[in-house]
């Protein structure tokens, strides 16, 4: 289980980095073993850096994140090589993952160097062409090619069946699917799941909707770095609860609408919306003054959180 307790991520920014701008807001959650849990939110709310603090790419500010009882910010030297063995991720720009200048086949090679030197040459090939058969690619397609010859769906799967060779426990997903096309999309689906049911677990980060309720059992959505509502996928979608989340649903476009019949979203813009209180506030249309306090999180039937001070109404 890989655990989030109170983290916090502020960056520093500004010529002299004077500035810090909260990107995460005492965040917390669980990815229980062989789940899917998706983080959802807009743009900018904090969800590559949460992914990123999960891979050690950057520090933790405040909080901890532990995966089975293992405070991940402390990890050094062989116990972190050892993580990563178990803990690895995919993100939205697979072209950005690679190193153009390297063939395909080199990037396993790393693999092999620096955390299987004893297997031989033959088996090393033999378990690279098994995990790309099991990314759903030909290994004739994909090897002792370069990343640009190779299509966005392709070299996504290739991360996949990376992945899969280092045997891992946990991935962090980072907007792997947005653009893909939707044949392609369905493929990487259906690999995500076959990977769930060998007790992968995944942090599945996506702004849509539709695919964070298709394909996790838990759900997180966050608005500028603070938890809105959390908990067990459907009765989020079924009951949403903070008006945030009321307000992305209403919002996701319907194949049986058209753009001048969908319902217009109320918002509005108000003082109230700060980092201290309730984040949401500035846009929200039931704010009121209670919400320049940061509202607690409250579970409002068991697996369902929301942080609001109009949850009792809604
Ligand atoms: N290295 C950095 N230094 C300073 N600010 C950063 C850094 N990385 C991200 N940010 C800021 O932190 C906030 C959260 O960024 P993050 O990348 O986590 O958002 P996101 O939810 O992944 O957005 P998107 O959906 O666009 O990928 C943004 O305001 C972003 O500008
Ligand atoms: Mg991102």
């Amino acid at each position: 289980m890989l655990k989030f307790e109170h983290v916090s991520k502020i960056y520093k920014t500004g010529t002299f980095g004077g500035k810090e701008l909260h990107a995460v807001n005492d965040v917390s959650f669980e990815i229980p073993d062989g789940e899917v849990v998706s983080l959802i939110g807009e743009s900018g709310s904090g969800k590559s850096t949460i992914g990123k603090m999960i891979l050690r790419l950057i520090g933790i500010t405040r909080g901890t994140i532990e995966l089975d009882g293992v405070n991940v910010g402390a990890l050094k030297g062989s116990e972190l090589k050892e993580y990563y063995r178990k803990v690895q991720g995919v993100f939205q720009d697979p072209f950005s993952s690679y190193n153009p200048i390297f063939k395909a086949d080199r990037i396993f090679q790393v693999i092999h160097d620096e955390f299987y030197p004893q297997v031989s040459a033959a088996a090393w090939t033999e378990k690279v062409e098994t995990a790309l058969k099991d990314g759903g690619l030909n290994p004739e397609h994909v090897l002792h090619k370069y990343p640009h010859q190779l299509s966005g769906g392709q070299l996504q799967r290739f991360l996949i069946a990376r992945a899969l060779l280092l045997d891992i426990k946990f991935l962090v997903a980072d907007e792997i699917i947005s653009m893909l096309d939707a044949s392609t999309r369905i493929d990487v689906l259906n690999l995500l799941a076959d990977l769930k049911t060998r007790g992968l677990s995944i942090l599945f980060i996506t702004h849509d909707l539709s695919l964070a309720n298709y394909i996790s059992e838990q759900a997180v959505i966050l608005y500028r770095g603070c938890v809105a509502e959390r908990g067990i996928t459907e009765k989020i979608f079924n009951r949403p609860l903070h008006p945030y989340t009321r307000m992305l649903i209403a919002s996701v476009p319907r194949l049986d609408r058209k753009w001048d019949t969908e319902i217009s979203v109320e918002t509005k813009a108000t003082p109230l919306g700060a980092l201290n209180g309730c984040v949401y506030a500035g846009r929200c249309p039931l704010a009121f003054e209670k919400c320049k306090q940061r509202p607690p999180e409250v579970e409002v039937e068991p697996g369902h959180f929301v942080a609001c001070w109009k949850v009792e109404e809604i």
